[in-house]
């Protein structure tokens, strides 16, 4: 089932100067896709344009089978949540705590059951000490930390992060994509991440690549992280595990373990005791 149609999208912030060329593409209900590209590639501005934040010029857009257009956009900014890549964008309330509420009360969660969610998801994103904080005065890690537990506090049916972890440290980044990761697997919750993280991309189901407000790769990263050359040429990079069997094939050895670090490791294993 799709989730999301993008359909010939156009759009310029100035009408000389197209942002987004045709875009089209379409994401799998409970899939989990990332968009990458280089800087200014146009990946924030489609986010946008997918919650209706931004109006396109020409093209669609269908979100959970609905035609986005002026009457349903808040019906399905309830159904979607969004992370964006810069968090001072993103908090209304005076506390951690009044942020987290905010969004729970705009999906009719009832207030005796409020503050139990905000204590589970803040424990969750390891925030928990920062409850009475003020938002504005937290790190930009700790800021990113408190959005994605708005968001996932919210239980959405899709969400769109947008580098919602670019500010967090490698050990933070880790435990919060694991955290991602298990609330994907127990249900039904579609997730675009757009990310310059590679290794998050070769353990999605679908990438789709940016370039210059193209669509220019789409499909299963095991096919298209083989494309190393136009991968490079568009400012990105490949996964470890892909460099290393490069580099293995150099030297006379063939391994052909897809693109995780654990596909690898498992084919090596292999190997060394079949020898
Ligand atoms: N508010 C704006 N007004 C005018 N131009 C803008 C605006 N926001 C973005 N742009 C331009 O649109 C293009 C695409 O920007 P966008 O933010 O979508 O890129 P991106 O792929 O998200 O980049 P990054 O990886 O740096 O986040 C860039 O050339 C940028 O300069
Ligand atoms: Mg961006």
């Amino acid at each position: 089932m799709e989730k999301v149609k993008v359909e010939n999208l156009c759009f310029a912030y100035d009408p000389n100067t197209p942002v987004i060329q045709s875009v089209s593409f379409t994401v799998e209900a409970g899939s989990y896709t990332t968009i990458i590209g280089h800087n200014g590639s146009g990946k924030s501005t489609i986010a946008k344009l997918m919650i209706g934040l931004l109006a396109a010029n020409s093209g669609k857009i269908w979100m959970n089978d609905l035609l986005l257009n002026e009457d349903n956009i808040y019906e399905i900014r309830n159904k979607v949540g969004i992370v964006f890549q810069n968090p001072d964008n993103q908090f209304i309330g005076a506390t951690v705590a009044d942020d987290i509420a905010f969004g729970l009360e705009n999906h009719q969660v009832a207030s005796e059951k409020m503050q139990a969610i905000i204590e589970d998801y803040a424990q969750r994103v390891g925030m928990q000490d920062f409850l009475n904080s003020e938002p504005t005065k937290l790190s930009g890690g700790q800021k990113q930390r408190v959005a994605i537990a708005g968001v996932l506090a919210m239980k959405p049916q899709m969400i769109i992060f947008d580098e919602a972890t670019s500010m967090l440290d490698p050990q933070g980044k880790a435990e919060i994509n694991a955290l991602i990761q298990e609330i994907h697997a127990q249900g039904e919750l579609t997730i675009i991440s757009i990310t310059h993280d590679i290794e998050e991309v070769a353990k999605s189901d679908h990438v789709i690549v940016l370039d210059q407000g193209k669509v220019v790769l789409d499909g299963h990263p095991n096919e298209i992280l083989q494309h190393e050359k136009e991968l490079i040429q568009l400012k990105l990079d490949i996964p470890f595990a892909l460099k290393f069997q490069h580099e293995l094939k150099k030297n006379g050895i063939s391994v052909n373990a897809g693109t995780t670090m654990e596909g690898m490791v498992a084919e090596l294993c292999q190997l060394h005791s079949k020898s």
